[in-house]
């Protein structure tokens, strides 16, 4: 007879896994083998120890422990380790060494901000929650493990390296907030007995008529759960708790009243919700990216027969390989997104992937040389000043209108829109070893004339964008300063720029420029990122639009200029009676622009803002700088507004608030021309009190809602709610909220 019992045990021995020891004591185990670079590895090192010994590291900058295992390792469900030193500054990241893929960048001090040099601390990496956004690892074929120096390279202690099998969640109530009309949002961890929970609005308890867990998107290891309680939200206090002593508690403030009017509407343009370098043809469609751009202080130096660039200041003026343009226009298109191409515009292009302009040989004196390349220097004295730069062939090969003319002709793939050039007016720094004498308004008229003269030759309908100039400084002057204002007859550059174009445009019978281009980063320093540094970031979206916002910063001091109200901002405006005062016609671009911060929920939650200030405000274009990461704050802000095709409408709609409070509070509603179904984009500023809303003309019936942000942080949550005309419509602290009307 077959015995069915070893059948079963078999199968067990199987299915149940244990955990492997990739290190202890003083040796790798399980196969597993050293593949670090750049560092001193001892494993029987005896400084500081758990039992014997332990493994320490002395990395120079950027080099790594790496270690690699026997085969893939993507089914273990974690991995633990202990660490001692002083807080050293590295990172940590997950590898595939077949095809080179890898997880984030994750900085120690995300998982631990206390690493201390007198005991290890134990460190848990949840494959299914990789900080800083949550997400899971995926499938890949990892099979490499990289703990990685920063700058200044790192010294440290490991020990008991183990994958872990499995990781027990208890059950955890993470967050508990009341959104729309009637509905709380949990989000938890674990299994989560909702049936002790109670909910009580001005003393009383509430019935919860309808419990709805959803699963999270990228962020396996969270539920959210959506409680729809039988009466509506009213002011005055409100208390969840779980019936064991954990609980929340929030006061609903009186409404904040308005009305939305979809009739008074008129047409969003769609280019601005664009990006810089999308990853992937997934991306522009998970996030609804509707224009992309390849551009940057790196472009300037493309060359295109042969794919090469060069980083300039940015990384020690070193040649590099560089994506075809051409190839990238093409699938940039074909998953949907226009197209924005840079066209080099000064002298020089790359001439190879490996040259580099600032030899140690040369020049031994450099302040700093690239800590992968010891020969690569940055062309600077300690002192800070440049080095004579050595001739351009160095690094470089000519390039000139032929050439770029040449190149345009022979795109098989057809850009939308054509930048001349990058910043050029600070190319004396960023490029100062092709380009060290510093542009003027004549040099830079002339180029944007001569390269963007060839780019509607080549290409007939392209549109052309210029001069991308990339900060308030130099909106308004040129590098060499006061006495080329003065050569200009005492004009600000900008305003002179638009005339110029305007009188070349009128002579030639052509329109040359399409778009005035610039580049917008916020002066207001909000570096420190404490509540103080959140909530000026947060209202800094002001210097957008608003006429009666002080710019908190620099530029509300002596002005530089001879613009009208020079301490505000109020860049879109501005930009626009700009043009309609000096070429009617031309449309407004914001080539690069950004929130400051990438990885932080208010950078997110700043971007919705600016996406609907786009909107209402007649932006033409916009494409954020740089990637911003699908799954993180940014990445958030887009899908909030347009992600997988359920998009905000093509329409801006009125709103009213009369005591709106643009520090606290961003309200934009939407619709689409074809159905007019409303939308409504909502971003709570304040970051402790709900918001109440009561929005006459918002229709009443289902809406489909979408959020992040609160005390459930940065993840994608969404739902349908219900929201009667009688109803208030509240949003948590520090979240963003989108509303779709269904028909
Ligand atoms: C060092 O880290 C250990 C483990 O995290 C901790 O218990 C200890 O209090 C820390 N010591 C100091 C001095 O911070
Ligand atoms: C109560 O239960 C919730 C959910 O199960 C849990 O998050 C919380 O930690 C518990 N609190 C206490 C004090 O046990
Ligand atoms: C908002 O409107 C309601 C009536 O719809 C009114 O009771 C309330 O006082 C108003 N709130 C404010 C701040 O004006
Ligand atoms: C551009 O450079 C090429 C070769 O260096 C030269 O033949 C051509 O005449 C130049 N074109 C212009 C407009 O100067
Ligand atoms: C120079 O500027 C003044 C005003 O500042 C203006 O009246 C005048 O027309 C300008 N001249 C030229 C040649 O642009
Ligand atoms: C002007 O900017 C500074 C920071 O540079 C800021 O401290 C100050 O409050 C600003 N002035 C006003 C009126 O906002
Ligand atoms: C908009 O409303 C129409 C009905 O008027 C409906 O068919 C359509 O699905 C709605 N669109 C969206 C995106 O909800």
């Amino acid at each position: 007879m077959f015995p069915w019992s070893t059948l079963f045990l078999l199968a067990l021995a199987h299915l149940v896994r244990a955990d492997q020891v990739i290190f202890s004591d003083d040796s790798l185990s399980n196969g597993w083998q050293d593949w670090s670079w750049g560092s001193t590895i001892d494993y029987a090192a005896t400084n500081i120890k758990e039992d014997a010994s332990s493994l320490s590291v002395v990395s120079t900058a950027y080099s790594a422990l790496s270690l690699k295992a026997p085969a893939t390792i993507g089914n273990f469900a974690g991995l633990r380790f202990d660490i001692a030193g002083d807080n050293p500054p590295i990172q940590f990241y997950i590898q595939s060494t077949t095809d080179n893929s890898q997880s984030p960048t994750i900085p120690l001090t995300a998982f631990s901000k206390t690493v201390n040099s007198s005991a290890f601390t134990s460190v848990l990496v949840d494959f299914s929650q990789l900080p800083p956004t949550g997400a899971p690892l995926g499938a890949g074929t990892w099979d490499r493990i990289n703990f990685q120096a920063l700058g200044d390279g790192a010294t440290y202690n490991l020990d008991n390296l183990v994958l872990v099998d499995s990781i027990v969640i208890a059950p955890k109530f993470l967050s508990a907030e009341p959104i729309g009309a009637n509905v709380i949002a949990v989000t938890g961890q674990g299994a989560i007995d909702f049936t002790t929970l109670q909910v009580k609005l001005n003393g009383k308890p509430v019935a919860v008529k309808n419990i709805q867990t959803v699963p999270t998107v990228d962020i396996s290891s969270k539920t959210i759960t959506y409680l729809t309680l039988s009466s509506r939200f009213s002011p005055g206090s409100l208390v969840i708790s779980a019936g064991n002593g954990t609980s929340f508690s929030y006061t609903i403030p009186a409404a904040t009243n308005g009305s939305i009017n979809q009739h008074n509407s008129f047409p969003i343009n769609d280019r601005i919700y664009g990006v810089n370098f999308p990853t992937d043809a997934a991306y522009i469609q998970h996030l609804g990216v509707t224009i992309s751009r390849k551009g940057g202080n790196a472009e300037t130096a493309y060359n295109p027969f042969g794919d090469f660039t060069n980083a300039g200041n940015d990384w020690y003026f070193e040649n590099r390989a560089a994506d075809n343009s051409d190839d990238w226009v093409g699938w940039v298109q074909g998953a949907e997104s226009e197209a924005i191409m840079l066209l080099p515009a000064l002298d020089w292009v790359s001439k190879d992937a490996t040259s580099y302009s600032y030899s140690k040989s040369v020049y031994p004196d450099q302040a700093k040389f690239d800590p992968y390349n010891a020969d690569a220097g940055n062309g600077q004295l300690a002192d800070g000043t440049w080095v004579t730069p050595p001739d351009p062939t160095t690094a470089y090969v000519p390039w000139n209108v032929t050439a770029a003319k040449q190149f345009l002709s022979g795109l098989v793939h057809k850009p939308e829109v054509v930048t001349i050039d990058n910043e050029i007016e600070i190319a004396s720094n960023t490029h100062q070893d092709m380009h060290p004498n510093p542009l003027g308004y004549d040099e830079i008229l002339q180029r944007v004339l001569n390269f963007g003269g060839v780019a509607k030759e080549a290409l007939p309908t392209v549109q052309v964008a210029a001069p991308s100039t990339c900060a308030w400084w130099y909106y308004w002057t040129s590098t060499i300063g006061d006495s080329d204002k003065a050569a200009h007859n005492g004009s600000d550059f900008l305003p002179w720029f638009l005339q110029q174009m305007a009188a070349h445009d009128k002579a030639t019978k052509q329109r040359l420029l399409d778009f005035l281009d610039i580049h917008y980063y916020y002066a207001p320093d909000t570096s420190a990122n404490d509540d103080a540094a959140k909530a000026l970031r947060l209202r800094m979206s002001r210097s957008l639009w608003d006429p009666t916002y002080v710019d908190e910063s620099w530029i509300n001091g002596t002005a530089y200029n001879s613009q009208p109200n020079p301490d505000k901002v109020m860049l879109i405006p501005r930009m626009q009676a700009l043009i309609q005062q000096y070429y009617p016609g031309t449309k407004l671009s914001i080539g690069e622009f950004s929130s400051g911060a990438d990885t932080e929920l208010t950078g997110g939650l700043l971007t919705v803002d600016m996406l609907g200030i786009f909107g209402k405000h007649k932006l033409d274009q916009a494409t954020y700088w740089a990637t911003p990461d699908e799954k993180g704050p940014i990445g958030l802000a887009y899908w909030l507004f347009r992600g997988y095709g359920t998009t905000f409408g093509s329409q801006s709609a009125e709103v009213s608030i009369p005591s709106f409070n643009p520090d606290l509070l961003g309200i934009y509603a939407g619709t689409n021309a074809q159905h007019n179904n409303a939308t409504l984009v909502v971003v709570n500023k304040d970051p402790v009190n709900p918001v109440s809303l009561h929005l006459a003309g918002l229709p009443a019936g289902s809406f489909f809602l979408r959020h992040f942000g609160g005390q459930a942080g940065i993840a994608k949550f969404q739902t349908t709610i219900k929201i009667d005309s009688a109803d208030l419509l509240v949003v948590p602290a520090h979240t963003a909220v989108f509303l779709q009307q269904l028909k």
